[in-house]
């Protein structure tokens, strides 16, 4: 049973959590394609997981998603006047979670390139889909708005942590 209380998040959210923004700072590493179309150490070696990665990200983000939702009575209390905002932040940044691999699937998919993840074929090369890159063309766009979502929510984690002194810090890690 997981220890999480009102005041901080318990060792499964903990792990999620963590794992999770590993993985998805790994994931922005992509950006880096666009120097040099990404032929140097960064492109050749780390972004070359990329849709391996990403989708055991959607796995993960799936997962944590039903754990938050099965254990939404056991969340710790924000300050009330903030705790709307707190909420709508943490909601966008769990919808991009999950936007962002589904339009990288869509992206492979609608080019016909089909989906393989550490070596399993997941899915088929094929025909190109025009409806599946229409939407996979939203990928980028989307990993630009949960770039600028996660360098909030960074900055917001500092500002408490050293401005407000109240401890959110300690209650994720
Ligand atoms: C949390 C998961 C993911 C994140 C954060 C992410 C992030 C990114 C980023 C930052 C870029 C570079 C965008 C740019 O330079 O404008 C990118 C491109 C790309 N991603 Fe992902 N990605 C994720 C999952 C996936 C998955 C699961 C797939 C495929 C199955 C995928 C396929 C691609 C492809 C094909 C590109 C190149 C797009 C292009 O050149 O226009 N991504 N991704
Ligand atoms: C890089 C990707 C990251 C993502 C996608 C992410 C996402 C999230 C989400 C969705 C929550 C809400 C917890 C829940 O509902 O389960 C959360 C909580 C939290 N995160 Fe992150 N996070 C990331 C990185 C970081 C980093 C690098 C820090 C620290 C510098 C951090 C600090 C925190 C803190 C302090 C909380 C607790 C806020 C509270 O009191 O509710 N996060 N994070």
């Amino acid at each position: 049973m997981e220890n999480r209380s009102r005041s901080g998040y318990g060792a499964v959210t903990k792990f999620l959590h963590w794992t999770m923004a590993v993985l998805v700072i790994w994931q922005f590493l992509k950006f880096f394609d666009r120097i040099n179309d990404g032929e140097h150490w960064v492109g050749e070696t780390l972004v070359s997981w990329h849709i391996s990665i990403g989708t055991l990200a959607l796995l993960l983000i799936v997962l944590r998603t039903c754990w938050t939702l099965t254990h939404r009575q056991q969340r710790p209390a924000h300050e009330q006047k903030m705790a709307f905002l707190v909420n709508a932040g943490h909601f966008l940044l769990y919808l991009s979670l999950f936007l962002l691999p589904v339009t990288g699937i869509l992206r492979m998919v609608g080019g016909g390139y089909g989906v393989k993840a550490f070596g399993w074929q997941l899915i088929e090369k094929g025909d190109e889909v025009s409806w599946a890159a229409s939407l996979g063309s939203l990928h980028s766009p989307f990993a630009w708005v949960l770039l600028i979502l996660v360098t909030g929510h960074i900055l917001m984690a500092v500002y408490h942590q050293f401005v407000k002194r109240d401890g959110a810090f300690a209650r994720i890690v």
